[in-house]
């Protein structure tokens, strides 16, 4: 499973990159609003720490004008994904942007039919939101589940990216569920490294050890 960071904030980006942890990074206006800073210098400093795909998303609601959206957005770095949303409009601009081998990440996926027409339209990437739905009162997991059996029946290359991840145990379930991707909010990708135990079994092991008197490696 690969695992994304959900933020814009780049100093939190840059310790995780150092840490090894991330194939990728989302953002979308509300995080770009949260981080203060102009979209394109941002976006421009994200992809130069990241490798992986760096979702950048369109806010025209109109297909010329995502399309022209997506040509500022593409030039910034190579490694550039164009988030669009779940509308029709934003479903003929992916299905274009594929022809000219861009990647896309289609968002605000709420249903599997509509991860289904994403699919359909070549996107690299749906994202649908469980987090969001379960703030509803529906399972928000079980749609992760339904689009992996859509996307297995047919063979769609399409990458599940769970969003609006919002515990630890939405990364378990997504992974056992088999979503290809999640995208994570940066202090719940910290969080998945702790347990009581953990922290408890080096207590003692380190304490067992002070009383050996010895260091190593001299
Ligand atoms: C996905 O790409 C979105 O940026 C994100 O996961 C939305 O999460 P939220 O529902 O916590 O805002």
């Amino acid at each position: 499973m690969k695992f994304f960071v959900d933020t814009a904030d780049v100093a939190e980006i840059r310790e995780l990159n150092a840490l090894g942890l991330l194939d990728g990074v989302t953002t979308n206006p509300s995080l770009i609003m949260k981080s203060g800073r102009d979209i394109m210098e941002v976006t421009k400093e994200i992809c130069s720490i990241v490798e992986g795909p760096v979702s950048a998303e369109v806010t025209a609601l109109d297909y010329d004008e995502m399309l022209k959206e997506a040509a500022v957005l593409t030039k910034i770095a190579d490694n550039i994904c164009v988030k669009l949303p779940l509308t029709l409009d934003g479903l003929k601009a992916c299905k274009a942007l594929t022809a000219d081998g861009v990647k896309t990440n289609v968002t605000l996926c709420f249903s599997a039919n509509q991860a289904l027409l994403a699919a359909k339209a070549g996107a690299t990437f749906i994202s649908p939101f469980i987090g969001r739905l379960d703030d509803i009162h529906i399972n928000g997991m079980d749609l992760i589940g339904e689009i992996r059996t859509i996307y297995d029946n047919y063979g769609f290359q399409t990458e599940i990216l769970a969003a609006s991840i919002r515990t630890v145990n939405h990364v378990k379930e997504a992974a056992l569920i088999g979503a290809d991707v999640a995208t994570i909010p940066p202090a719940t990708l910290k969080a998945l490294v702790k347990h009581p135990l953990t922290d408890k079994g080096l207590e003692g092991f380190l304490a067992d050890w002070a009383k050996t008197g010895q260091k190593i490696g001299g």
